[in-house]
Formats: structure tokens, C-alpha cells, sequence
């Protein structure tokens, strides 16, 4: 169904005929419009930014570029295409047909996972709401708005389900996501991530780099699940997603090729040096790596999690790209695991294969990962320089999980506490490194010119030219 956007709620979910939803997400709107402008985008509201809106939801077109001010973007409810011979790809109920409904028994769980999906968003919109005021340049800008409309739009998806699909109770969490904020001693998010500002734009290119590419693990998983609207709406958000790790890939290879460009000029890997002349030195860099790639793998949850086995068992959860396995039911499987033994040593631990889903998501969210990692290693090299960056151990600086508390070295060496706090002086990034990464953020507000710590992109959006005007201030 195409888009209808003569309606106040674009959609192609047939809206119009369904009035009593209608209302109720009309009357949500507001709401949302309110908590947008309050706790959205600081100090932009009235600017004219350069935005991609969905205009139809196959993988061709679905991107229509035009000006628009931020609180009159067209936030909507686009599914995928619905796929009439789909079955239910993985679990107990393997190759039986999709729900079109939410099955009473799987109810909670569901409304729970849909919940938590949909509290990141706009979470990570409100951790993001000064960011504008130290843009490196015009472009960077509208990228930022971008991922923000975006995730805006991610949680409208969540809320439509819940109105749609939860009744009373869905109708209560979708108001709820709007009164939960980031970082509120009161009624913080939920994941604790999402709870700390992100205050430089080195940290939001490492958050669009591995926070959000967790996300898209996440909706991977979760369009798979059996129910089928919540399947469609993640398959569509996938879309949108791939734009904010674009943006996070881009971003730090772009602060990499600075950096090297200063190292090769000045013929010094030495971090002051790099730092006096205005660029991030690798060390820093790795730094920050490690600690948002810790804090990122303790999304995926648990090594072991009996509620990953029932989110497998009951067709809920999938694995990303559930068609590449062989075997979608896992039963009587095991695989071993690496755990610590308590004593200092490691020892296997062999456990069914359902409880171990959150590792295999996990696993294939570290190899991609380290494909980019490897990229930038490539540029190092190719600048004629030693140093290489590395994900440390899924082992180290873990909250949850086998390693929680474990204080391991980024190799994943079981090592003494005070070794630990010792070593997380230098592997995680001070106080110092902060305030200098803070020191450069410094706004580029003119068509055309980029901050000096990081370098030009490759090419503009959608064809314009880099110092076309991606956002007008107002
Ligand atoms: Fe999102
Ligand atoms: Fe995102």
C-alpha cells in the first residue's frame, strides 16, 4: 500500500479505516509534537534542514530529499510490504503461518520487547539535544538531524504497534515512553546507556558506530519474529537505520584520515604533538573504542539467558538473517562457551543452544565491527604508520553477563582489581582526553567548511555539493 500523506498521520497501514486507532494516535500526536520540541533538537526547532522523508517503503524511492523545518517533518507508520506465503521462520512453531494478531500467551513478552525497542529512540534523541550547537559543519549538521528525525519516526513505529495490537496497556507504555526521559533520576530510560548525554561529536560517531548498529541487531532479530506487524515495521526501520551507521562509519574514518594527514605532515605519531595541531591522536581514538564498544555489547544481554531460549522457542526473537541457518529449531543443540571459573582461570561451559542466542548475535555484531576497524588499520598502514586499532575483548569492562565484574585487560586476561583500575586510567578515555576532545568542538556553521579535527566527506547528500546549505539557520 502506498504512503498516504493527505492524511495527519502518514501511513500505509490503512489508518483511514480504522477510526478508533485513528483517534487515539491522533490524540498521541500532540504529545509527541510537544515532547519533540521540548526535548528535541536544542536551539534548531526553527531552522530549515535538508531531509530525506519516506515516500514509499520498496527499496528503491523510499527517500524523497526536500526543506523542511524540524517539528513539520512527516513523521508516519510505514511497514514492508506484507509477504502472504511467509511462515514463521524459527522456533517451535517453525513453518507455521505468521500471526496477524498477538497471541494471548506471548502477549506481556512481546508488549515488554516492543516496549524497551521503543524507549532507545527517542532516548537517544534526548541524549543528543545539544549536539547542534557544536556542529563541525553544515553537513554534519543535517546528519545529526537526520538520524534524530529518524529515530522520532522509530518510535512512532513502536507506539502504532502498541495502539494497534496492546489495547488499554499499550496505549498506557506509549504514553509512558514519552514520559520517561534520558538521564531523569525519576524516570530514567531503561537501558542504561541510553541515560548519559552524548556531548561531543567523537562520541556520537562512536555511538552511531556501535550503539546504533546494536540497534540494528536488535530489529534484525525482531524482524524475524512471528508476528508479522512487528516483523513489517522492523524491516522498514532497518532502512532508516542503515543512514545512521553510514553516518557513524563515515564520521570516524573521516577523524582517522585528519589524524593522518596531521601525523604524515608533522612526521610524528606522538599524541602531543598530534593534539597541538588540532587532531585526535589514534590513541584517544582507541580509547574511546573501547569503551563504547564494552558498553554496547552488554545490550545484547546475557551469555546464557533463559529469556533468549523463550524468545527463540516462541518464534519472538529471531537470528539476524534467520534463513542463512540450516536449523531454525536449535532443539537438543549445545555450544560451548568460554566462562571465568572464579579462581582466576576459565573453564567451557556447554549449554543449550537456545539459551546461547544472545552470543550469536553478539559474535555477529563483533565480526562487523572489526570489518571496519580492519579498513581504518588499512589507512594507518597506508599512511606509513604502526599503530592499529582493536575492538578489545568482549570479555573486558562488562556489566552483564559470564564477564560482569571480571576485571579483565582489553585482551580479555583475567587480571588483579587494581590492576584494573589501574590499567582503565589508560584504556578508557580520561578526564583529560575528554576535555581535549571537548576543547575541539567548536561550531562550523558556514557552507562549505568543516571543522579542522576531522576531515571533508567524500561527497554530499543526495548529489549536492559539499557547500550546498544543508541547513539553513533560522
Ligand atoms: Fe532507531
Ligand atoms: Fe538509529
Amino acid at each position: 500500500m502506498a504512503i498516504d500523506y493527505q492524511e495527519r498521520i502518514p501511513n500505509n497501514v490503512g489508518l483511514a479505516d480504522n477510526r478508533s486507532l485513528q483517534r487515539a494516535l491522533e490524540h498521541w500526536q500532540p504529545r509527541f509534537l510537544d515532547w519533540w520540541k521540548t526535548l528535541g533538537p536544542s536551539d534548531f526547532q526553527a531552522a530549515d534542514v535538508y531531509l530525506r522523508t519516506a515516500v514509499s517503503v520498496d527499496a528503491k524511492g523510499w527517500a524523497d530529499f526536500g526543506r523542511v523545518r524540524m517539528p513539520e517533518y512527516r513523521w508516519g507508520i510505514f511497514l514492508a510490504e506484507p509477504d502472504a506465503d511467509r511462515t514463521i521462520g524459527f522456533g517451535d512453531d517453525y513453518g507455521k503461518p505468521q500471526w496477524q494478531q498477538v497471541p494471548g500467551e506471548h502477549r506481556s513478552v512481546l508488549r515488554r520487547l516492543i516496549v524497551t525497542q521503543g524507549d532507545t529512540e527517542p532516548a537517544s534523541v534526548e541524549q543528543q539535544r545539544l549536539l547542534g550547537l557544536t556542529c563541525p559543519s553544515l553537513y554534519d549538521l543535517r546528519g545529526l538531524f537526520q538520524v534524530n528525525v529518524e529515530e522520532g519516526r522509530h518510535l512512532w513505529a513502536m507506539v502504532y504497534l502498541l495502539h494497534a495490537y496492546f489495547g488499554r496497556d499499550g496505549r498506557e507504555e506509549a504514553e509512558e515512553l514519552l514520559n520517561r526521559h534520558s538521564g531523569d533520576p525519576d524516570k530514567p530510560r531503561i537501558l542504561s546507556t541510553f541515560n548519559e548525554p552524548i556531548s561531543d561529536w567523537l562520541s556520537f560517531f562512536m555511538f552511531t558506530f556501535f550503539t546504533d548498529r546494536d540497534g540494528k541487531y536488535q530489529l534484525m532479530s525482531l524482524a524475524e519474529s512471528a508476528f508479522d506487524p512487528l516483523a513489517r515495521t522492523c524491516q522498514f526501520m532497518l532502512t532508516e537505520e542503515a543512514h545512521h551507521m553510514f553516518i557513524g562509519h563515515t564520521g570516524l574514518a573521516r577523524v582517522i584520515k585528519r589524524t593522518l594527514e596531521v601525523m604524515r605532515a608533522l612526521r610524528s605519531d606522538d599524541p602531543d604533538t598530534v593534539r597541538a595541531a588540532g587532531a585526535i591522536d589514534l590513541p584517544t581514538i582507541q580509547r574511546y573504542i573501547n569503551f563504547w564498544f564494552s558498553s554496547a555489547l552488554d545490550l545484547f544481554g546475557s551469555e546464557t539467558s533463559s529469556n533468549a531460549a523463550l524468545y527463540f522457542a516462541g518464534g519472538l526473537k529471531g537470528r539476524p538473517n534467520e534463513a542463512r541457518f540450516e536449523d531454525h529449531r536449535m532443539l537438543g543443540q549445545t555450544v560451548t562457551l568460554q566462562a571465568p571459573d572464579g579462581q582466576g582461570g576459565i573453564k567451557d561451559e556447554t549449554v543449550p543452544a537456545r539459551n546461547a542466542m544472545n552470543e550469536a548475535v553478539r559474535s555477529a555484531y563483533v565480526e562487523e565491527c572489526d570489518v571496519f576497524l580492519q579498513r581504518w588499520n588499512g589507512m594507518i598502514a597506508a599512511a606509513g604508520f604502526d599503530t592499529r586499532l582493536a575492538l578489545p575483548s568482549p570479555r573486558f569492562r562488562r556489566t552483564i553477563g559470564f564477564w560482569a565484574g571480571v576485571p579483565t585487560d582489553p585482551l580479555g586476561r583475567i587480571i588483579g582489581a587494581e590492576a584494573f583500575e589501574r590499567g582503565c586510567r589508560e584504556w578508557l578515555p580520561s578526564e583529560a582526553d575528554r576535555a581535549f576532545v571537548h576543547s575541539l568542538m567548536r561550531p562550523v556553521t558556514e557552507p562549505g567548511k568543516v571543522a579542522a579535527w576531522l576531515a571533508p566527506p567524500d561527497r554530499g547528500i543526495n548529489g549536492q555539493p559539499l557547500d550546498y546549505e544543508y541547513v539553513r539557520l533560522a
